[in-house]
């Protein structure tokens, strides 16, 4: 079981071991609108345990580079452990 944390909530999720965050983001309020990677809306930070999330998709690696904190909530995974999150 995975767990993600969101900071600016105070609010923690589990989910499975390579689950897509998509659905828990969305359940804390992340704006999910297009799904695609193609609006950039769903911008997450993440603050820690980006290793126990899957490689950047193209769609990330297009909008937000590769270097930093961000991710797109609508297109990554979580491959295990914790992750902790603000946007
Ligand atoms: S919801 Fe549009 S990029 Fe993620």
């Amino acid at each position: 079981m995975a767990k993600i944390i969101f900071e600016n909530l105070n609010e923690e999720y589990d989910l499975p071991d390579g689950s897509p965050i998509r659905e828990v983001c969305e359940k804390a309020g992340v704006p999910i609108p297009c799904g695609e990677g193609i609006c950039g809306a769903c911008v997450i930070q993440i603050t820690s345990g980006m290793e126990n999330l899957s490689d950047y998709t193209q769609e990330e690696k297009d909008f937000l580079g590769e270097m930093g904190d961000e991710r797109l909530a609508c297109k990554c995974k979580i491959k295990k452990g914790t992750v902790k999150i603000t946007f």
